[in-house]
């Protein structure tokens, strides 16, 4: 049966953002010819800083309408478009720069931030423990409000007296919904692995060693409003699910134990900003940002397009030298693959990163390889496509 098409909107934006869906769009090519996949695509020339520079603006004001044309946005990144050696540069604000991701994110209803964190063997192992190959951690983040409501203002800017207001909102509409979806996730996970035959234990509150987890982050003992009723939530939330067992820690102690043990967390729950801070942090544990991939969506509306980047930023300190890894970004397409239902395609995408990886580390055992380039991992990674 033919299916209908599907329009993709490229958004490569700044620094190593443009080199990376450079190579993302080189696979997406080659997928599509081999798949047939029935996916065409626009490159849109923003939002970006090079945008900025010719409109004064990062994207067109009708930019969330236009995108609506489309059933998934792939971007790069945004921010300092480097390289940070050219003082001269063109550069804004970052809270100018970034203001789109989170326009796209907020207006395009986009809840939920999801970024797994899975070490693939060959990937760079930053813990010595021989435990840390099991870490396979898929954090969740609230991505419509939190701390990132941009609510406030600076009082008596300027002078000795200045004041500045930073608002969080969390409403319990968008926490039951996010920790709802936390623990589908976990049940999908946990059948995967009985599917499998990779069964796992997580220590839990209260139910001793289950076969899946949530683990809901705070930080209730200094910020017990928002802590509290996340709590509440999630306690309710988590009577439909016996299933799936729970457990909860203070952000700093979750910084500490995904050092300690990484291997211990399945799903993780977090609040936008822990979320975001948990993310660079769990992305190093799998083999740094380099291989760390992201989405946002809406898991109860697929009618709108969903927001796909990898959890790195522009890199300014490398940008434009060729050297980016695009696994991060080949990794986020082929989560945008299987949301868009193509499946075989999203799986071959995969399995080509994971053996590039592993072939590329029995290299470097071999012989000491230096930094491979951008083009020589997306070669590498096409040829290990099925
Ligand atoms: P960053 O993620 O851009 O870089 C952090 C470090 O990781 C740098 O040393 C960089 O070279 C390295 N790195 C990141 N991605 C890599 C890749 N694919 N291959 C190899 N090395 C990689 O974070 P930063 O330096 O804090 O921020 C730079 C700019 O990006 C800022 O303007 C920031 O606001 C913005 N930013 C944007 C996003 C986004 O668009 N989603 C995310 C994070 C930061
Ligand atoms: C991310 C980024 C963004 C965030 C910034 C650039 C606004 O760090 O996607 O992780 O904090 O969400
Ligand atoms: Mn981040």
């Amino acid at each position: 049966m033919a299916q209908q098409p599907i329009k993709l909107a490229l958004m490569p934006g700044d620094g190593i953002g443009v080199e990376v869906v450079a190579a993302a769009e080189r696979v997406l090519d080659t997928l599509r010819q081999r798949y047939d996949l029935p996916l065409s695509w626009d490159t849109l020339p923003w939002p970006s800083t090079a945008w900025h520079r010719e409109h004064g603006e990062m994207m067109p004001a009708d930019a969330l309408e236009r995108l609506g044309d489309y059933q998934a946005l792939l971007l790069g990144a945004l921010g300092d478009p480097g390289p940070t050696s050219d003082p001269k540069r063109y550069r804004l604000s970052d809270g100018v720069s970034l203001a789109p991701l989170l326009t796209f994110r907020k207006g395009l209803d986009l809840w939920a931030c999801e970024r797994p964190a899975r070490l693939l063997p060959g990937a760079p192992q930053y813990l010595a423990d021989e435990r840390a190959k099991d870490i396979d951690m898929l954090v969740i983040r609230e991505n419509s409000e939190g701390e990132y409501v941009n609510q406030g203002g600076r009082l008596r800017a300027g002078t000795p007296d200045e004041t500045a207001t930073q608002l969080e909102v969390f409403t319990r509409k968008a926490t039951e919904r996010l920790i709802r979806h936390a623990f589908n996730r976990a049940r999908e996970r946990l059948t995967l692995r009985e599917q499998d035959g990779e069964l796992r234990e997580y220590l839990c509150d209260r139910s001793g060693l289950k076969g899946a987890q949530v683990c809901l982050i705070t930080k209730r003992n200094a910020q017990p409003h928002w802590g509290e009723m996340y709590t509440e939530v999630f306690e309710q939330v988590a009577r439909e699910y016996p299933d799936i067992g729970v457990h909860h820690e203070l952000v700093d102690a979750a910084c500490m134990k995904f050092v300690q043990c990484p291997w211990q967390f399945d799903v993780v729950v977090a609040s936008n900003l822990h979320g975001d801070i948990l993310t660079d942090l769990a992305a190093v544990l799998a083999g740094g940002l380099g291989v760390a991939p992201s989405c946002n969506i809406n898991p109860d509306d697929k009618s709108r397009p969903a927001l796909f980047e990898p959890t790195h930023g522009s890199a300014p300190d490398i940008a434009g030298q060729g050297i980016a890894n695009p696994s991060a970004m080949l990794l986020t397409t082929a989560m945008m693959l299987d949301w868009l239902g193509l499946a075989d395609a999203a799986q071959s995408l995969r399995s080509a990163v994971a053996e590039d990886l592993q072939a590329q580390h029995r290299q470097s055992q071999e012989q000491n390889s230096g930094t491979r380039t951008t083009d020589e991992i997306t070669q590498s990674i096409l040829g290990h496509l099925s």
